[in-house]
Order: C-alpha cells, then structure tokens, then sequence
C-alpha cells in the first residue's frame, strides 16, 4: 500500500516521555517509545515472544521491556534479555518488528515501510515552520470518527464557511465564492486566490474583513493553510501566517487530527490561541462525522460538484491517480 510508505504524524511529541505509548496507525498497532537519548521509536505494539502488548510495559536502562515475560528489547528492536534463562544471548532473529520514526513540528512521525531512514525530507513541507518571526504551536489531538481524506477536503472548502462558521469564518449572506484558481503540485494541489468575507478571521479580529487564503496539499492527508496579507501590509520581506493540518489515518473511518499554528503573535496565551482553533473546529466536527460514506468517494459520479468545489475535486483526482487505498471508496 502506497499508504505505509508515507510519513504520517501518530503523537505529540511532548506527549511522549518516560513510558510507552500506543498508538494507532493504517490499521495498524503501534507502540512508541524514547530511549536514554531521547530518541523516538515505533515498533508493532506486539512482543515477537507471545504477542503480548509491548506498550503496557516498561523503558528499563533505555530499553523497551514486555509486560508479560519481561524480556528486553534495545533501540534496535533486538532482543537483549530474556529474564528466564540469564545465560542465553538472544539471536539476532530474537526482535521486535520496527518502523521508521521521527520528530517534526512537534508530532512523532512513522512510515510503516520503506526502511528505518528518519528523511526528514519526504515528510509534508511547512514552510512557515521554519521562519523565526512566527510562533509555532500544535493544537489537538482531536479524535475524529470520519477518514483522513473527508477531513482533508473540509480544510480546503471555503463554502461551509457562511453556514458551518456562522459569525466566525463567515456569513450566510455573503457565501458566494468567488472564482478561485487550483493547479496541480507534486504533492497534490495548490489553490490560490481563495476569498472570503469573514467576521471573526482569527482571534485578533475586530471587525468583518475579506480574507484571502491559499490551500496547499502538502502530502495525502495533510495540507497547509496560507493566510495572505493584504498588499497594503506586506512587508519587503513579509511573512505569512499558517496553519498545517496534519492527520494520523488511525482506520479507515477514524482519524485524528492535529493543527500545527505558526502565527505572528507572541503575546497572546498558548490557551488564546487554542481556543480560536478548537471552537473553529468543534463547529466542523459533527458535520464531518455525518458525512455518508465516510470514505471519500473517488468516482467523481458519486457525488455532485459544482465550481465551488474544484479544489476537492481535483484532491479526488490526485488520490485516484496516487493509488490512495486507505480511507477512500
Ligand atoms: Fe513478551 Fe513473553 S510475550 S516477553
Ligand atoms: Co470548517
């Protein structure tokens, strides 16, 4: 499956400290873990001895052990105790099933196969993430009964705005979406000239502005959110305002969502900034989970589209081509 060979985003990385945690991924279970130096791992959340769960047991002396017959596993995944019998040196057949794993933008990342290499490169691009001027902060988890790609396409959908966003993101009375361009990139679709009249932008605004975006698909279920300012603002070398959304594919009808914020205020609270998001996103959720089928349909003569929706008709198209599986019908 094209699926497991993508990186895709399974924790906080701040959540993850001394003791294992589990975690859900493509289906699959997976146990996450730091060593002594801080490093991350996933591995399948299964001892290779009797299929005991290895999340629900322990880091000892930087390995992890089994809660069951507590035999011990180094970062490599290799067996290096079996409490049992002292004097036996575990073969090298003796080792847990391993994934790659590493961090970025405050989530641990895994790809299920395609060797143990922690390429920072094929992770989803977020440009903001690395400018200086803007403040980063992750907002979520938030557990999500619908697939990845259902959530994708709400991110891109600028004409639920007037009815799912009433008040914040926009207005029933000025719901016309202006003709917006979408062309296709590597990594999916970048949409441009994305316009909306809206009365609560962000957690700052005080009064209804037209606000224009641009959405990029940055990997299949992720996708960035670009807030351009407005020509009068820009800077020489101005910066931009973004929100990444970044999706743990946990089933294929159950997901889990993170926003990564990189934003120009540092004054306001963590909580502020949060809350802005959270309400914003409480408002998406029981529609998403609504939606039938939850899988997202890629025969576009499933559903009905309009202009409005070219963005998420041309991110069906890019699934389909891809060989996307997982979360779509
Ligand atoms: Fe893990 Fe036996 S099942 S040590
Ligand atoms: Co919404």
């Amino acid at each position: 499956m094209i699926e497991e060979t993508i990186w895709h985003p399974v924790a906080l990385a701040t959540g993850l400290t001394g003791q294992p945690l589990a975690a859900h991924l493509l289906g699959h279970e997976v146990v996450l873990w730091r060593d002594e130096a801080g490093a991350v791992h996933a591995w399948a959340d299964q001892c290779p001895h009797r299929g005991a769960k290895l999340s629900l047991g322990r880091v000892e002396n930087g390995q992890l052990e089994c809660p069951y017959h507590g035999w011990q596993f180094a970062a490599s995944g290799q067996c290096v105790k079996v409490p049992a019998l002292p004097n036996f040196t575990p073969p090298a057949a003796h080792c847990a099933r391993t994934y790659a794993a590493q961090e970025a933008y405050g989530l641990v990342w895994v790809r299920l196969s395609g060797g143990d290499a922690a390429d920072s490169a094929a992770l989803p691009a977020f440009a903001a993430e690395a400018d200086a001027r803007l403040r980063k902060l992750n907002c979520g988890p938030y557990d999500v009964a619908t697939s990845a790609p259902r959530l994708v396409e709400n991110f891109l959908d600028m004409s639920h705005f007037g009815f799912v966003h009433e008040g914040w993101l926009g207005m029933r009375g000025a719901s016309a979406i202006e003709d917006y361009r979408v062309e296709a990139t590597p990594t999916g679709l970048l949409a441009t000239r994305c316009k909306a009249w809206q009365p609560q932008s962000n957690v700052h605004s005080i009064a209804p502005a037209q606000v224009e975006y641009s959405y990029e698909v940055t990997a299949p279920y992720s996708a960035v959110l670009t807030k351009v300012p407005e020509a009068a603002t820009v800077s020489v070398d101005g910066y931009r305002e973004s929100i990444a959304m970044f999706i743990s594919p946990m089933t294929p009808e159950h997901s889990r969502v993170w926003f990564r914020l990189a934003v120009a205020d540092f004054v306001s609270p963590d909580d502020k900034l949060r809350d802005f998001q959270h309400t914003i996103f409480m408002q998406d959720k029981p529609v998403l989970e609504s939606q039938r089928p939850q899988r997202l349909p890629l025969d576009l003569r499933a559903e009905l589209h309009t202009a409005a929706d070219k963005a998420s008709s041309a991110y069906r198209r890019h699934l389909k081509n891809l060989g996307i599986n997982f979360g779509v019908c």
